[in-house]
C-alpha cells in the first residue's frame, strides 16, 4: 500500500507527480500511469458536477468520488479534499468526516485548505493516524472572500504570512503541502523552508511536486486557467467518437450485424 512516508521519502530526490481524479476508471489511468497521488479534489464540484464553486460539494459528495477512486487505485496514494466547512469549525465533527474517508472510503490521507484555523486540526488529525496534506497560497473555498481566483502572497506582507503558516502546519504534522496560485520565489523559499514536500499548482518549477487537475491536464475541460497545461485533446476526441455515433444511428450504419446477439427461437411467442 503506498504511503505518505513513501511521498516524503521521494521529496528532493526526484519530482513527485499528482493528478485529481473523480471516478474509477480516469483513476485506472492516472494510477497506470505511476502518478505518485490522486487527489479526490472538491474541484468535482466545477470539474465534473456543474457547480460554479467548490462551495457546495458536500461530504457525501466527496465520500461517493473518494471510494470510486480508492476502488480503482492500486499503487497511488490517495487523497481526499475535505470540502468547505467541514472541518475547522468543530473537532469532533472534522476528525469523523476526515476520519470517514479513510475508514469507510479507502483514502490514505486528507487535504484541508488550510489557514490559522487549521494549525491546530491538523496536529489533531495527525496523531489520531489521518495524514493532512495541508493547502496554502490560493484556497478556492475562499471565493466569496476573494471574490475571484486572485494571485496570492504578492507583497512582503501576505507571503510572509504564507511562509509562517507553512512552517506552522510542518510543526502541526502535515505530510506535504499543496501552494496554489503563488509567486515562484514564494514556492522556491517555501520549499527551501521545509522539510515536508511542497506540491506546487501555478506556483513555480521549483516545488518538490506538481498538481493539475486532470481535466485540464488531457484536455477534457472547456476553459483551464492559464497556468495549467493540456497535454492532449479528450475533448475533441469525445466530440468526434460522440458525433461519429450519432451519425452512425442516424443512417443506420449502427448496429450492424456484428453488434447483434443471434436472434433466438421465440416460435412459441406467437
Ligand atoms: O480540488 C482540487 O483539485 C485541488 C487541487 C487543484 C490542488 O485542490
Ligand atoms: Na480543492
Amino acid at each position: 500500500m503506498p504511503t505518505v512516508r513513501d511521498v516524503k521519502a521521494k521529496a528532493g530526490e526526484e519530482p513527485i507527480t499528482m493528478l485529481t481524479a473523480y471516478d474509477a476508471p480516469t483513476a485506472a489511468i492516472v494510477d497506470d500511469a505511476g502518478v505518485d497521488m490522486i487527489l479526490v479534489g472538491d474541484s468535482v464540484g466545477n470539474v465534473a458536477l456543474g457547480h460554479e464553486t467548490t462551495v457546495p460539494v458536500t461530504v457525501d459528495g466527496i465520500a461517493h468520488h473518494v471510494g470510486a477512486v480508492s476502488r480503482a487505485a492500486e499503487d497511488a496514494l490517495v487523497v481526499a479534499d475535505m470540502p468547505f466547512l467541514s472541518f475547522g469549525v468543530d473537532e469532533k465533527d472534522s476528525i469523523e468526516n476526515a476520519g470517514r474517508m479513510l475508514k469507510e472510503e479507502g483514502a490514505q490521507a486528507v487535504k484541508l485548505e488550510s489557514g490559522p484555523h487549521t494549525v491546530d486540526i491538523t496536529e489533531q488529525m495527525t496523531q489520531l493516524g489521518i495524514p493532512v496534506m495541508a493547502h496554502l497560497g490560493l484556497t478556492p473555498q475562499h471565493v466569496n472572500q476573494y471574490g475571484g481566483y486572485p494571485r496570492q502572497g504578492t507583497d512582503r506582507e501576505a507571503a510572509e504570512r504564507i511562509l509562517n503558516l507553512a512552517i506552522e502546519h510542518e510543526e502541526a504534522g502535515a505530510f506535504s503541502l499543496v501552494l496554489e496560485h503563488v509567486p515562484s520565489n514564494l514556492a522556491a523559499e517555501i520549499t527551501e523552508t521545509l522539510d515536508i514536500p511542497t506540491i506546487g499548482i501555478g506556483a513555480g518549477p521549483d516545488c518538490d511536486g506538481q498538481v493539475l487537475v486532470v481535466n485540464d491536464a488531457v484536455g477534457l475541460s472547456e476553459w483551464s486557467p492559464s497556468f495549467s497545461k493540456q497535454f492532449g485533446a479528450v475533448r475533441e476526441e469525445m466530440a468526434s467518437a460522440v458525433d461519429d455515433y450519432v451519425s452512425a444511428v442516424e443512417s443506420e450504419e449502427f448496429p450492424a450485424e456484428e453488434h447483434s446477439h443471434e436472434e433466438a427461437d421465440l416460435e412459441d411467442l406467437y
